[in-house]
């Protein structure tokens, strides 16, 4: 761990593909960062995998009883791993568990979360499949600061992307995977560069 480096903490619950575009920014030199730690609710998570593939400290911690989010002692082993890491910036990658007060508050304004469709619209599971269901003809996906409430903090950023007419739910969200792994990896790197700004919900970007 370099004693400048703005560094990153990861949370995810899955394969881990946006972690991927995230270390794939970092090792090109593209994000001025480095990903301190990955920790993960699941403990066979593909996404604990691929960070140590790339020599970054991967950690399971126990979720606790709740189903949708994390027990207060796990959220508290959360929080003291990532300050451990003197993380800067939280940045959630299909993290299947809401944050609550204490977390939140550990970290104002520097946590980001990832969501599957152009918010406001189908926050929660599966957004891609309410896309579908509600007969949308674009969608896409958001990056945006994570507060109190689910999928509706402060947003970054956005990228469409089109609803074709014999689309699958599987087809859908691997189109709308595309935009992600473009505009999550710049967001990060836009915030540690230090270019994004907020004022109460308005984020810019300098
Ligand atoms: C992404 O679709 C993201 O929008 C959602 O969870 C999924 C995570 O995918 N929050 P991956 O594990 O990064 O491949």
């Amino acid at each position: 761990m370099s004693d400048d480096a703005f560094r990153i903490g990861i949370l995810g619950s899955g394969k881990g593909s946006n972690l991927q575009s995230i270390i794939d920014g970092v090792e090109a030199g593209a994000i001025p960062a480095e990903i301190a730690v990955v920790i993960s609710d699941v403990e066979d998570a593909f996404i604990l995998e691929r960070a140590l593939k790339h020599g970054i400290e991967a950690v399971y911690i126990p979720p606790g009883d709740f189903k949708t989010r994390l027990g207060a002692g796990s959220e508290a082993e959360y929080v003291s791993r990532l300050k451990d890491h003197g993380v800067e910036l939280v940045a959630l990658a299909g993290f299947m568990r809401m944050l609550k007060e204490d977390f939140i508050g550990a970290f104002p304004g520097r946590i980001v979360n990832l969501h599957p469709s152009i918010l406001p619209a189908f926050r929660g599971l599966a957004a891609w499949e309410q896309a579908l269901e509600y007969g949308v003809k674009y969608t896409g996906c958001t990056v945006h600061f994570v507060e109190i409430g689910m999928d509706t903090g402060p947003i970054i950023m956005q990228a469409v992307v089109e609803v074709m007419p014999d689309d699958t739910p599987e087809a859908l969200h691997a189109r709308i995977q595309v935009e992600e792994h473009r505009i999550y990896p710049e967001v990060i790197r836009l915030i540690a560069e230090g270019r994004v700004g907020l004022d109460g919900r308005i984020v810019t970007i300098r």
